[in-house]
């Protein structure tokens, strides 16, 4: 089985959890924590390099305060226990987005996890919150146009590099596959710049629902595409002639 260097997911349908069994949603959060910690493991276990969760975006803002507020709490709880978990299992936390929204205390514990784990090397979870693409790419923007109006940069050498050093996800791989819950066939602002050539994996199963078992399905899926960026199948199997036309 192919394992992705990189595996971001869209946890969706909590709320849909919830709602199934007349549930508050909160709950289905509840629940969806727990898939959190369960799919931090496998993926450790099968040795993926880097995780990107969104667990929240810039327009969950937008949400009821009490739903908001239970989801800043949820999180807050889970930094708090998380210290531990990841310094004995070697895993460093990043996170993307406007991290400054968030709660004073939860942005306090957040870098301080941030900070103590930035030697970690056996995987790198990276937490996406109060994040939204379109705003990550307006902040890079932002910079870009700063460097040109100080004469540090010229309109014309710019490059897609300059853009992605610029993004949140500058030290981060982009994902190999992206996966959402729920059966939603969007990906609703999450890493449009980075997610180019990613291989897209949906599932009807809620969040809350998705076990190692899921995971590996995507994984076998993933490891039945052919991942062409833009070549014919022949040029990347070495079968192409040199005007790059196939011989088979
Ligand atoms: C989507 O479900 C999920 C979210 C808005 C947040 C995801 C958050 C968690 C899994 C918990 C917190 C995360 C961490 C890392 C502690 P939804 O509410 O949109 O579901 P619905 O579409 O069924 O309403």
């Amino acid at each position: 089985m192919q394992i992705p260097r990189h595996l971001a997911i869209i946890m969706d349908g909590n709320g849909r959890w919830a709602e199934k069994r007349r549930l508050p949603r909160i709950l289905g959060h509840r629940k969806g924590v727990e898939s959190v910690q369960r799919i931090v493991d496998d993926c450790l276990d099968l040795g993926i390099g880097h995780l990107t969760l969104y667990a929240f975006s810039s327009e969950n803002w937008g949400r009821p305060r009490d739903e908001v507020d239970a989801l800043m709490g949820l999180l807050g709880n889970f930094l708090k226990k998380e210290l531990s978990q990841l310094q004995e299992r070697g895993i460093r936390l990043v996170a993307i987005g406007e991290l400054d929204r968030l709660p004073e205390a939860t942005v306090k514990i957040l870098k301080d996890i941030i900070a103590k784990t930035e030697h970690n090397t056996k995987m790198v979870l990276n937490l996406a919150l109060s994040y939204g693409s379109r705003n990550e790419l307006t902040r890079a923007m932002q910079s870009l146009a700063r460097d040109v109006a100080e004469g540090k940069l010229r309109p014309d050498d710019l490059s897609e590099q300059d853009i992605d050093a610029r993004l949140d996800t500058h030290d981060i791989p982009d994902p190999d596959l992206l996966i959402r819950t729920s059966g939603e066939m969007r990906v609703s602002n999450f890493l449009l710049w980075q997610i180019a050539y990613t291989e897209l994996y949906f599932t009807e199963t809620l969040w809350p629902d998705f076990s190692r078992d899921e995971l590996t399905q995507a994984l076998q899926a993933y490891s039945n595409r052919q991942r062409r960026f833009g070549l014919t199948g022949a040029q990347l199997d070495g079968t192409a002639d040199s005007d790059g036309e196939g011989r088979h």
